[in-house]
C-alpha cells in the first residue's frame, strides 16, 4: 500500500480541496499512480473533477457503511489515467450520525484502505472543516497530516486545536501519525499581512512549512466550476505553476521521508510517536522531522 495523506484543517475555505485536487492531478500527470478521497459531504472534489451531484451513484458513503469496497465506489477521471476518485455526496452527511455506536467507526476507512486491491502510490483525503467523524476516520487511516493554512489574519487560530487532536489521534487510535507539511495558501505578496503570516508559521513550524507559497489566483477559484484540475484549465495560470512546484517539493520531501524510516527501522510508530506536534500556541519546540 503507499502512503496516506490526511489533507486537514478544521477551518473552513483554507484551500483543503484545491490543494487536493491539484496535488493529485499533478501527480498523475507525473504518472504516480495516485488515489484522491474525497471525505467531504459538500462534495467539492468530486464537483471540480467534473462529476455531477449524483445521489444515486455509489459513493464513499456507502463504502464507510459496509456496503460497497472502495474498489466498487471508484471512478477513472477523464484525462488523468494515473487518478481515482473515490467519490462524495450528501449522504455522506448522515455516516457520521448512522456510525455513532456502531464498533471501530473510527477505524472504517483504514479497513477499506487495506482492502483495497488497485496499487497506489500516494492517497490524499480531502477532509470536511470538522473534527468530526469524518475526520476522526482520515487521521486514524493516514500515514501523515497535510495542514493548508490561509494567508490571512488569525491563520494559526485552530490550528493549535489541529495539534491537539492530532496528538489524541497518536495517543489512541494511530501512535504512527506524522505531520506531512503546512502549505501556505491564498498569498499575496502585495499584502504586508500575507508575508507576516508566513514568517509567523514559519517560526512555529520551521521546516515543516513547506517552501512553495500557492498565490491567490483567480484562475484556481475558476477551474473548480468548469470540473477541471487548473492544469487543464489553463496550464500558463501561476497558480498551475505554484502547484505543479508544490507537487515537486511534496515528492521530494515524500522521497525524504520514505528514505528517513528505511534508515532508523528500530523507531518504528512510537519513535515517530515522539516526533512532532502539540508545539502550535507559541512553543515551538524541537522539529525532528526535518523538511523540505
Ligand atoms: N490559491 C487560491 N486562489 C484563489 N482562490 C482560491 C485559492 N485556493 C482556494 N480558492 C478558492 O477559495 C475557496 C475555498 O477553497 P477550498 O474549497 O479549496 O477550501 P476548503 O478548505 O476545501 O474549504 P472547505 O473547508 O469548505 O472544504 C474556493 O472557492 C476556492 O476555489
Ligand atoms: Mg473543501
Amino acid at each position: 500500500m503507499g502512503r496516506i495523506i490526511a489533507i486537514v484543517n478544521q477551518k473552513g475555505g483554507v484551500g483543503k480541496t484545491t490543494t487536493a485536487v491539484n496535488l493529485a492531478a499533478a501527480l498523475s500527470i507525473a504518472e504516480k499512480p495516485t488515489l484522491l478521497i474525497d471525505s467531504d459531504p459538500q462534495a467539492n472534489s468530486t464537483r471540480a473533477l467534473g462529476f455531477d451531484d449524483d445521489l444515486e451513484r455509489a459513493s464513499l458513503y456507502d463504502a464507510l457503511m459496509g456496503a460497497a469496497t472502495l474498489d466498487e465506489v471508484r471512478m477513472p477521471v477523464d484525462a488523468l489515467p494515473s487518478l481515482s476518485l473515490i467519490p462524495s455526496d450528501r449522504n455522506l452527511i448522515g455516516a457520521e450520525v448512522e456510525l455513532v455506536g456502531a464498533e471501530g467507526r473510527e477505524f472504517r476507512l483504514r479497513a477499506l484502505l487495506e482492502a483495497y486491491a488497485r496499487p497506489f502510490e500516494t492517497a490524499l483525503i480531502d477532509c470536511p472543516p470538522s473534527l468530526g467523524l469524518l475526520t476522526v476516520n482520515a487521521l486514524a487511516a493516514a500515514d501523515a497530516v497535510l495542514i493548508p493554512v490561509q494567508c490571512e489574519y488569525l491563520a494559526l487560530e485552530g490550528v493549535s486545536q489541529l495539534m491537539d487532536t492530532i496528538q489524541r489521534i497518536r495517543k489512541s487510535l494511530n501512535p504512527g501519525l506524522e505531520i506531512q507539511g503546512f502549505v501556505m495558501t491564498m498569498y499575496d505578496d502585495r499584502v504586508n499581512l500575507s508575508r507576516q503570516v508566513v514568517e509567523e508559521v514559519r517560526t512555529v513550524f520551521k521546516e515543516q512549512v513547506y517552501e512553495t507559497l500557492i498565490p491567490r489566483n483567480v484562475r484556481l477559484g475558476e477551474a473548480p466550476s468548469h470540473g477541471k484540475s487548473i492544469f487543464l484549465y489553463d496550464i500558463r495560470s501561476r497558480g498551475a505553476e505554484a502547484y505543479l512546484s508544490f507537487a515537486e517539493e511534496f515528492l521530494r520531501h515524500e522521497e525524504k521521508s520514505i528514505g528517513q524510516r528505511t534508515e532508523q527501522p528500530d523507531t518504528g510508530s512510537a519513535g515517530r510517536q515522539a516526533d512532532t506536534p502539540g508545539r502550535a500556541g507559541g512553543d515551538p519546540g524541537p522539529t525532528p522531522e526535518p523538511g523540505h
